[in-house]
C-alpha cells in the first residue's frame, strides 16, 4: 500500500497534486515546483492485480493535477480509476498529465480492421479532465486526438540543463527526424549537434556516422525520445567508439528498456539517462519545470 505525504500550504493554496503509482516522483516534484498541496491517496493493488484508489484529501473546489503514466496497462485502468474518485469531490477543474503516453506508436491504420489505440485511449482520457498535458509525444498526431484543450511539452530543454554539469562535446540525433531535439537540448548546453547517417557499404555493413562531424576524441551524448530494446542506441555507440569517440552517453526522455535492455545499455554506453516521465535507476531529470510552466496558463 501506498500513502503520499501531505505538503504544508504554499502559495497553490486551492491546487493539489494528485499522483499515480507510476508517477510518484514527477508528482512529488511537481507539487515543490507549483508550491502546491500533494494530496493524500491510497493506491494499492489487490491479489487479482485489481486497483484500489482512494482520494483522502478534500479536494471539493480545488484546482487538481493528476498525474500518471499510462504503461504499462494496468496504469491505464489506475489513471481512470483516479480520474473518477477526483471528480467524484467536485473539483474547480482538472488537469491530466500522462508524462508518457503508452499506445503513442499506435498511431496509425496498416490494415483493414485496425484501429488508432493512440486516439481510443484519448477519447477514455478526457471524458473526465478538463485539459491534458502530455510529455515528448512520439507522435506529434496524438494532441489532435483530443477535444479538450491538449498541450504536448518536450523534456529536452531539461535534459540540456542536467548535462550541463558534465560539458559533452556534441549531442547526436540517431536519425535525421530527431535532429530537431538534439538541436534543443545543445542549444542549452552551446555545442554542436548533428545527426546520424546509415550507410550501405554491403549486403552485410551498414556504417552509422554523424553526417557532419567527426567523433574522434570527443564525449558525444545520443538523445532520443524513448528507448526501448535499446538496440538504436548500442548500434550506434559501437559505431561510434569505432570512429574514436572517447565517450559515449545515451539521454532519454521515455526510458522504456524492455525486454531487459537496461543491462544490455549500461555494457554498451558509458552512461544511460532519461527522465521521470518512467521512473527507474536512470530518471534522474525531473519535467516538473517543463509541465509547470504548461500548467501556468491554466491554474495559476
Ligand atoms: C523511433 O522512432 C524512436 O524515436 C526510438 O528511436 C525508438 O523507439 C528506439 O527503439 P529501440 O530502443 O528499440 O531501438
Amino acid at each position: 500500500m501506498f500513502i503520499s505525504s501531505h505538503s504544508d500550504n504554499g502559495p497553490g493554496d486551492n491546487v493539489f497534486v494528485v499522483s499515480g503509482s507510476a508517477s510518484r516522483h514527477l508528482g512529488d516534484s511537481l507539487a515543490k515546483h507549483l508550491g502546491a498541496n500533494l494530496a493524500q491517496t491510497e493506491i494499492r493493488r489487490f491479489p487479482d492485480g485489481e486497483c484500489y484508489v482512494r482520494i483522502a484529501s478534500d479536494l471539493h473546489d480545488q484546482d487538481v493535477i493528476l498525474v500518471q503514466t499510462t504503461y504499462p496497462d494496468p496504469n491505464i485502468i489506475e489513471l481512470f480509476a483516479l480520474q473518477e474518485a477526483v471528480k467524484e469531490a467536485k473539483p474547480k477543474q482538472v488537469t491530466t498529465v500522462v508524462p508518457y503516453y503508452g499506445y503513442a506508436r499506435q498511431d496509425k491504420i496498416f490494415k483493414s480492421g485496425e484501429t488508432i489505440v493512440a486516439r481510443n485511449l484519448a477519447r477514455h482520457i478526457e471524458l473526465t479532465t478538463d485539459q491534458v498535458i502530455l510529455v515528448d509525444i512520439h507522435a506529434p498526431t496524438i494532441p489532435s486526438h483530443f477535444t479538450k484543450p491538449c498541450k504536448a511539452v518536450s523534456s529536452m530543454p531539461q535534459i540540456g540543463e542536467y548535462l550541463k554539469a558534465f560539458s559533452p562535446d556534441a549531442i547526436l540525433a540517431p536519425d535525421k527526424g530527431a535532429l530537431e531535439r538534439a538541436g534543443i537540448v545543445s542549444k542549452a548546453l552551446g555545442c554542436q549537434f548533428d545527426n546520424l547517417e546509415k550507410t550501405r557499404l554491403d549486403g552485410e555493413t551498414v556504417v552509422m556516422k554523424p553526417k557532419n562531424m567527426d567523433v574522434k576524441g570527443k564525449f558525444v551524448v545520443i538523445v532520443d525520445d524513448i528507448i526501448a530494446t535499446g538496440g538504436t542506441i548500442i548500434k550506434a555507440t559501437e559505431q561510434l567508439k569505432a570512429q574514436g569517440a572517447r565517450q559515449v552517453w545515451a539521454a532519454c526522455a521515455h526510458g522504456l528498456y524492455t525486454g531487459g535492455a537496461l543491462p544490455k545499455l549500461t555494457k554498451a554506453v558509458d552512461r544511460v539517462l532519461s527522465t521521470d516521465t518512467l521512473e527507474s535507476e536512470t530518471s534522474v531529470i525531473t519535467v516538473a519545470p517543463a509541465v509547470a510552466k504548461a500548467l501556468k496558463d491554466w491554474i495559476l
